[in-house]
């Protein structure tokens, strides 16, 4: 296991986020607590979740169990879209730190764009910017922000979204949303770093962890495909989130930051993206498809 310590990226409102986070979507709550303990206790320092993950109280159960202190480990969730509007997103803030435990989230991102009803996305984010002046949260974002979701966002809004949480990996790297991040100050956060979103598509690439050019760059470093993916979002300024429930997976993601990867070598692996998204497309987001209710804390 290393022992150099994870980098930090410093946000375009000067706080600190730990690059290398771990996600728990699709974790189940009543398993919850014990992955995010094994992923604190392994040394991450950065647990992203989100209100429609139906996680976060066992996110800030496994917070508390730990023993570190709060100001040791950076929070981020989601703003579900159903929550979406002035007064809902304050109170979903309510619900969200009732759930963790918490008086302050680090990171509060609005989950999706909601093309169809902009007015309730612009509202929903004035209200993180509401929460970010009252100190409430320490940096605020949003997430699946394409390009011109973002120019209709910043052209109606005050405060630079700190993060864009998109869908990255070797086979979908969405490299126009990667350029309007960077235009902007905008950090880009890689979901599904390590290709999850992908793992059960039919097709020549069923598996990023399986890839000739990634599996072969491992074996020429001695380790995983999923390592070399972690570090190739680290190498090119990413934050990434990697999930997994198992213990042995959790250390072996977190083990490569005294991996560098050569100027070629990410290049290579640039070269992979097939431009097919495995998420949804962020432009078909309506509340009538994807609306559900979020419980109070
Ligand atoms: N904003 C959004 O809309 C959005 C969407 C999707 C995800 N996310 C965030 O991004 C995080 C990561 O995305 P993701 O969960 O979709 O995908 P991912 O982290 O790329 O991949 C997760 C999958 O890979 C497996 N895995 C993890 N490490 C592995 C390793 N070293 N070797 C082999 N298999 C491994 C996991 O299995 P096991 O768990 O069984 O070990 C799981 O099936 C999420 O947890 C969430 O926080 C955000």
């Amino acid at each position: 296991m290393t022992t150099t310590p994870v980098p930090t990226l410093t946000l375009n409102n000067d706080v600190e986020m730990p690059a290398l986070g771990y996600g728990v979507f699709q974790t189940p709550p009543d398993e919850t607590v014990a992955a995010v303990e094994a992923a604190l206790s392994t040394g991450y320092r950065h647990i992203d979740t989100a209100a429609a993950y139906g996680n976060e109280a066992g996110v800030g159960e496994a917070l508390r169990r730990s023993g570190l202190a709060r100001d040791d480990v950076f929070l981020e969730t989601k703003v579900w879209i159903s929550d979406y509007g002035y007064d809902a997103t304050l109170h979903a803030f309510d619900k969200s730190a009732g759930k963790l435990g918490v008086e302050t989230i680090d990171l509060l991102i609005l989950h999706q764009a909601l093309p169809s009803r902009f007015d309730l996305t612009i509202d929903a984010y004035k209200a993180l910017e509401t929460l970010l002046a009252d100190g409430k949260v320490r940096a605020i974002g949003v997430s699946n922000f394409m390009p011109a979701h973002l120019d209709r966002l910043l052209a109606e809004t005050s405060v630079v979204p700190a993060v864009n949480q998109v869908e990255v990996h070797p086979y979908f790297r969405q490299p126009d949303v990667l350029a309007t991040d960077a235009e902007h100050g905008i950090l880009t956060q890689a979901w599904s770093p390590i290709g999850g979103i992908t793992f059960y598509r039919d097709g020549e690439h069923t598996s990023t962890l399986k890839d000739p050019t990634i599996v072969g760059i491992g074996e020429a470093h001695g380790r995983s495909a999923a390592q070399v993916m972690l570090r190739w979002h680290l190498q090119q300024g990413r934050s990434a989130i990697p999930k997994s429930v198992t213990p042995h997976r959790i250390a072996e993601n977190f083990d490569i930051l005294d991996l560098e990867l050569t100027d070629d070598e990410l290049a290579a692996i640039d070269a992979l993206d097939t431009g097919v998204r495995g998420g949804p497309e962020p432009e078909d987001i309506t509340l009538e498809t994807f609306g559900r209710e979020i419980p109070e804390a």
